[in-house]
């Protein structure tokens, strides 16, 4: 089993453990040493993604009574999408909780019951609470959820009705984070947040699915991008299937801010080594709008070294790319989620190629009022109904 820790910036090692992953040399968040994917005999059966992988994950054994039936997510052809290439969407809107957050609290869950830790935590403003507090239930794990002061009540609901420790906190978002850990190591609560190295475990098991699905990797990988966690597990994914000869390139990722809050895109822009603190402002796009990204200087130069592309898109685009992949692919997408089909709406006139749009989010968990367009309804009597449906159905 892989309990090496070792630092993507500059290559310095160490141990696993809870809370404590920082490289002590460049201050970025370490991952589990890459090692090539082992031959994958895939199990047709298995219940879930992890069970399915579990041979890639730094896990003694895998409990698969724990799993609440996370990964095995559909690909399937975006239609309405015309271009010289082919688009497909990931739906990770179909895990449990509806967020590609599942892939990674599934993880967590086993190492904490693995060490013997009795809690788990993690500090969000949406998706991740839910995932994590659904995730502790099924484990019978005790859970803290540290959520920013002013969280929508439809985000509290779907964490709160796991029966976690919810606690609303005010204060700076990135100082939360931080004391997140030293809290977490004098109570022996396992924070997983954003860029924890076994999050990233989880996420790197949609490369290899995807991998799977299409026969090889695509030419494109478009996904939103806040912390940078799920970026970075998707890279290491397909790191180990090309160390394993699975693959023989790396797709180039898209990375995708909201333009009222882009630290990454824009310090890429610029040509920076480092991300800076941004002041940010208003955006429909809540659950990527972090303004002081723990993995910003490694996303910066990962995308750099692999000719990424990292850009912003406005919340009028975001809702756009929404209304299109509700009203022409039957997909229900939170608006950050949507994002990707805007960036390649943005990209596609540079190349031809195969690309996967991830789509993270489910459009119900979103914290934002609907557009008008949504409340596109009418009321009548039973008799009225033949005359408005010949006026409004096509002929
Ligand atoms: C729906 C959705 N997409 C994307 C992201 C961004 O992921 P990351 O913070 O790992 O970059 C989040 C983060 O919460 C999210 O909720
Ligand atoms: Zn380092």
């Amino acid at each position: 089993m892989n309990n090496i820790l070792q630092c993507p910036a500059c290559g310095r090692e160490d141990f696993f453990r809870p809370n404590d992953f920082f490289c002590p040399a460049c201050q970025q968040p370490m991952w589990f040493k890459p090692r090539s994917v082992p031959p994958l005999e895939f199990k047709e059966r298995a219940s879930s993604s992890l069970e399915k992988f579990s041979a890639c994950l730094p896990l003694r054994t895998l409990r698969s009574e724990l799993g609440l039936g996370e990964g095995q997510t559909p690909l399937i052809p975006l239609n309405s999408v015309v271009t010289s290439g082919k688009v497909w969407a990931k739906l990770e809107t179909a895990n449990p909780s509806l967020s590609f957050k599942d892939r990674g609290s599934a993880v967590v869950v086993q190492k904490a019951l693995e060490l013997g830790w009795p809690a788990i935590g993690t500090v969000s403003t949406g998706n991740m609470a839910s995932s994590t507090a659904a995730y502790a239930a099924r484990a019978g794990l005790s859970c803290v959820l540290l959520v920013k002061k002013g969280t929508s009540t439809r985000a509290l609901v779907s964490a709160a009705v796991f029966r976690p420790l919810l606690i609303e906190v005010e204060g700076d978002y990135g100082q939360l984070f931080r004391k997140s850990y030293e809290l977490g190591r004098d109570l022996k609560i396992y924070f997983a947040n954003s860029v924890d190295p076994l999050r990233l475990e989880g996420y790197k098991l949609t490369a290899l699915e995807i991998r799977e699905q299409l026969g090889q990797a695509p030419d494109y990988v478009y996904v939103p991008l806040s912390s940078g966690g799920h970026l970075l597990g998707l890279y290491k994914g397909f790191m180990e299937l090309k160390m394993a000869g699975y693959i023989n390139k790396i797709p180039v990722m898209v990375g995708v801010q909201a333009a009222s809050c882009a630290p990454i895109a824009r310090a890429f822009e610029q040509g920076l080594v480092k991300v800076i603190k941004i002041q940010p402002g208003e955006t429909v796009a809540h659950s990527i709008a972090n303004p002081d990204p723990p993995a910003g200087d490694l996303v910066l130069k990962l995308a750099r070294e692999n000719q990424a592309h990292l850009l912003a898109i406005s919340d009028q685009e975001m809702l756009a790319a929404q209304s299109q992949l509700a009203k022409q692919e039957g997909l229900f997408i939170q608006p950050e989620s949507a994002a990707v089909l805007a960036a390649f709406h943005q990209l596609k006139n540079d190349f031809s190629g195969s690309s996967v749009l991830i789509l993270t989010g489910q459009g119900l968990k979103a914290a934002y009022q609907p557009s008008p367009e949504f409340r596109n309804y009418c009321q009548a009597r039973v008799e009225e109904l033949p005359a408005l449906l010949s006026t409004v159905l096509p002929q």
